[in-house]
């Protein structure tokens, strides 16, 4: 019996291949080449199944133009480029990649965190250049760290994980969302439930962990820029569109803030020109899951999500299983 169609974007890794060529004929995209959203749309036609990124959306014309589709799984914890309603719609499952990610995207934001704090970057690039005169007094002049008060927006399993490490540099943990955590998660990471304004103002840090909604669009806006303090730093590794970088830029050239270090970017793979010339920002592109055994660990994740499907079984980490009447 031939073996169901169906397309992977990306080549991913050796053990989430293994899974999917045991049960599949797979169409893998090329490594390390984004592939285009027309050829995209031909080569998923025949397929019914999909593995795909962030960065490829799946929407009403995707699912149009791939009618024997019957699942679509982002090898992501983000789902914003997946049309979950219209997946329904077209009777498709959607599947994202949550909980592997946690801590290593926790442990980025701290990476950033502690990077734009202690100005790792500048002193890496002077020290390179072979122009730095020797110790003095007042080089390269950073916040503290420790001790200070950290505001965390989205208070999920990421955002809850950035709050966990902050206890060991003695910070003060506030947190907003749109649900309160529980009393013994609050008690446990030591942190406060305050509204967005009260977070604004009080934070020395602010770490950005919501998902992308209308609600977050530009959430990092003039007026709410305008709020922080002038010594605090804002770190995302949540999505670019979170954050007006134009904004931004002009926040950190009027001094309304001391720095900003970000994963992600409003119209990436592009960060805003007037960010890049700035030392007081540091800029990635968009790593904070990055480590070898996480994304490994989203590919196997994805490939299983598309095995239960074809198994007649309910994918572990579909988006709309109430939805599709899945058990
Ligand atoms: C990465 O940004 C993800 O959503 O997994």
């Amino acid at each position: 019996m031939s073996k169901p169609k169906i397309l992977s974007t990306r080549p991913l890794f050796p053990a989430a291949r293994e899974i999917l060529d045991l049960h599949f004929e797979v169409d893998y995209g090329r490594p390390g080449e984004q592939i285009s959203s027309g050829e995209l749309l031909k080569r998923v036609a025949d397929k019914e199944g999909l593995i795909c990124l962030l960065t490829e959306k799946v929407d009403e014309e995707l699912l149009a133009a791939a009618p024997k589709l019957r699942i679509a799984a982002t090898v992501s914890v983000g789902f914003d480029n997946i049309d979950v309603a219209a997946c329904t719609k077209h009777n498709v499952v959607a599947t994202n990649t949550p909980g592997v990610l946690d801590d290593t995207t926790a442990d980025f934001a701290w990476t950033l965190l502690m990077a734009i704090a202690r100005r790792l970057l500048e002193g890496d690039e002077w020290m390179r250049s072979g122009t730095w005169p020797g110790w003095d007094l007042d080089q390269l002049l950073g916040g503290d760290v420790w001790g200070k008060t950290l505001g965390i927006m989205g208070f999920g399993r990421i955002g809850r994980g950035v709050a966990r490490r902050a206890q060991g540099f003695q910070m003060r943990v506030l947190y907003s969302d749109a649900v309160r955590a529980p009393a013994d998660v609050e008690k446990d990471l030591r942190a406060e439930f305050v509204d967005r304004d009260r977070l604004f103002r009080e934070s020395d840090f602010i770490s950005l962990h919501v998902p992308l909604l209308p609600d977050t669009r530009h959430l990092i806006s003039k007026e709410n820029l305008d709020k922080m303090k002038p010594t605090a730093y804002l770190i995302n590794t949540s999505r670019g569109p979170v954050v007006d970088e134009a904004a931004l830029a002009e926040a950190l050239e009027r001094k309304k803030i001391a720095g900003a270090a970000l994963d992600v970017f409003e119209a990436e793979p592009k960060a805003n020109p007037a960010l890049l010339g700035r030392k007081d920002v540091i800029l990635t592109p968009h790593i904070a899951s990055a480590s070898v055994e996480t994304r490994t660990k989203m590919a196997v994740m994805a490939a299983n999500n598309v095995v239960a499907c074809f198994e007649g079984k309910r994918p572990p980490d579909a988006l709309n299983a109430d939805a599709l009447g899945l058990r």
